[in-house]
């Protein structure tokens, strides 16, 4: 098998929600990288496949996850740096995010670089649960239905950007990075009419977890594992 990187999606939190591909995808590779904010803390991704498969011997590459600055670009390269390595030594290289590793994942940036140094090696993806999807599933919540659509915002500089998604009410609007500014996304939500039936998760299958409405979780901001999803306030004729 040549060399390859592949980004895999590990799920929210659950190890049961890993799927059998990125397991076996798991297995075959020569190593697997995860994201880790130090060398030696397990970071979510890493836990949740230990959870999966501990015989999966999981290598930690440290991103600083700060917002786009120079220590985030120099840790961004020297993670590329040692995938790139591998990469040359023929390996077959996983590195694991958490959800799906095409939505807000890390990856994207890893691989990006990587394509830049190397062009000819295959990048692929293996689709992982989104957050939002195992909320809406705990809570119960048709999140689309017929001709209805979605809109999915990352709201960590604030609640703006759920104006323009409100403004359509047979559009299901999903939030994710908004936990810090949770009060205000419940108000915001209040004064469009669609707070009511308005669903938050934070920490889904992780320790800590939380599920249940907006209304009553938005009595302080919640943490960065935060997710919301507001279902169409009218429903689409089928
Ligand atoms: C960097 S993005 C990662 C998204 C991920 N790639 C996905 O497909 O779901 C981080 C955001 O995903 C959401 N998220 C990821 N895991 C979560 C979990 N276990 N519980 C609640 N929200 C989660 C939160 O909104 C968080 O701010």
């Amino acid at each position: 098998m040549p060399a390859s990187l592949i980004g895999v999606g590990v799920g929210p939190g659950d190890p049961e929600l890993l799927t059998t591909r990125a397991l076996r995808v798991l297995r075959e590779a020569d190593r697997v990288y995860a994201p880790s904010l130090a060398v030696d803390a397990v970071g979510r991704a890493e836990s949740i496949v230990r959870g999966a498969d501990p015989a999966i011997a999981v290598e930690r590459l440290v991103f600083t996850m700060t917002r786009r600055d120079d220590a985030r670009t120099a840790s961004h390269q020297e993670a590329a740096e040692r995938v790139i390595a591998c990469l040359d030594a023929g390996e077959r290289v996983a590195f694991i995010t958490l959800g799906d590793p095409n939505i807000y994942s890390t990856f994207s940036d890893l691989a990006a670089l990587v394509t830049v140094a190397r062009p000819d090696v295959p990048v692929e993806t293996v689709p992982g649960i989104m957050a939002f999807q195992e909320l809406a599933a705990r809570a119960g919540v048709v999140v689309t239905d017929g001709v209805e659509r979605l809109s999915l915002v990352a709201a960590i500089d604030g609640a703006d950007v759920l104006d323009a998604p409100l403004a359509d009410p047979a559009a299901a609007l999903v939030v994710y990075k908004g936990g810090r500014h949770l009060p205000d996304i419940a108000k915001r939500l209040a004064d469009a009419g669609r707070l009511d039936g308005a669903v938050f998760g934070e920490l889904l299958g992780l320790p800590g977890e939380r599920v249940g409405s907006v209304e009553d979780a938005a009595t302080g901001p919640g943490t960065y594992l935060a997710t919301i999803v507001v279902p169409p306030a009218e429903r689409a004729p089928q």
